[in-house]
């Protein structure tokens, strides 16, 4: 496979080994060498953007309920981090219970010193209507993020499985870089057609195995593959025969090391 090489971005900030989107988990990513990071952003009750994948805090705090019942104060006095098995053997890393808002996380990468491609998912559009869309937007441009520019360090793409947030961003950012996210294969899809201009497909390994067709026919359509969540050992074997150009992992030490011995 020589010359070649897929981007490996940190799922959740690579959540095998560390608390879920948290600060510290991926910072540990960057030290990894991981080329991007992935991350889940929702509204709080007031407006803030916060990097949680589940509607519901439960399995990742110590609280209770959903995140969009809470205002960022009430998140912010909340653990993140006790409840994951690999937080005692690494606390020594910064902000590994704190909650982490998008603005932070975007501070920190732009503070990295490192390049770093950031792909941010935006969670239920139909939960929070525009209101996702428009507030990372208006963020990304506050960062100067909201069009890509080759000799930036910090690069975002933003994903999606709902074509209505794809709609939304490319009616408010329209060269802001987008990923379809597929957990089955939509009308057209399968032909390689990628809805509102986005340049990526997304399909989860598990769709990628069950449709041997996709990933050709989002290939030949001049589209890109990135492929989630390649944690184990056939499943890269998998990816990399196709080629695909990213890997979302939760696990970027194990498709690093096996990467780097190709
Ligand atoms: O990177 C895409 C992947 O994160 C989608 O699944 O449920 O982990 O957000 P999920
Ligand atoms: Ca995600």
């Amino acid at each position: 496979m020589t010359g070649y090489r897929p981007l490996v971005f940190a799922h959740r900030g690579g959540a095998d080994a560390l608390p879920e989107h948290t600060l510290g988990a991926y910072l540990r990513a960057l030290d990894e060498g991981a080329d991007g990071l992935e991350c889940d952003v929702r509204l709080t009750r007031d407006g803030h953007l916060v990097c949680v994948h589940d509607s519901r805090l439960d399995r990742t705090s110590n609280g209770r309920g959903r995140v969009s019942s809470k205002t960022l104060a009430e998140l912010d006095a909340l653990n993140f981090g006790s409840w994951h098995p690999g937080y005692p053997a690494d606390a020594e890393l910064p902000d590994l219970t704190r909650l982490l808002t998008l603005e932070r996380l975007l501070d920190a990468v732009h503070s990295s010193g490192r390049r770093v491609r950031l792909l941010i998912e935006t969670k239920h559009p139909s939960r929070y209507g525009a209101e996702v869309e428009r507030r990372l937007v208006r963020m990304l441009r506050h960062h100067g993020l909201a069009e890509p520019k080759p000799d930036a360090d910090v690069q975002v793409t933003v994903m999606s499985f709902a074509a209505l947030a794809l709609r939304r961003i490319r009616a408010q950012a329209p060269a802001l870089p987008t990923v379809y996210l597929l957990e089955l294969v939509p009308p057209g899809v399968g032909r390689g057609r990628l809805p509102f201009g986005a340049q990526t497909a997304g399909p989860g390994v598990d769709l990628v195995r069950a449709r041997p067709t996709l990933l050709p026919a989002i290939k030949a359509a001049g589209h890109q593959a990135y492929v989630w969540t390649v944690n184990e050992p056939a499943d890269l074997e998998l990816v990399l025969e196709h080629r695909v150009d990213g890997v979302i992992t939760d696990r970027p030490r194990f498709v690093l090391d096996h990467l780097a011995r190709m």
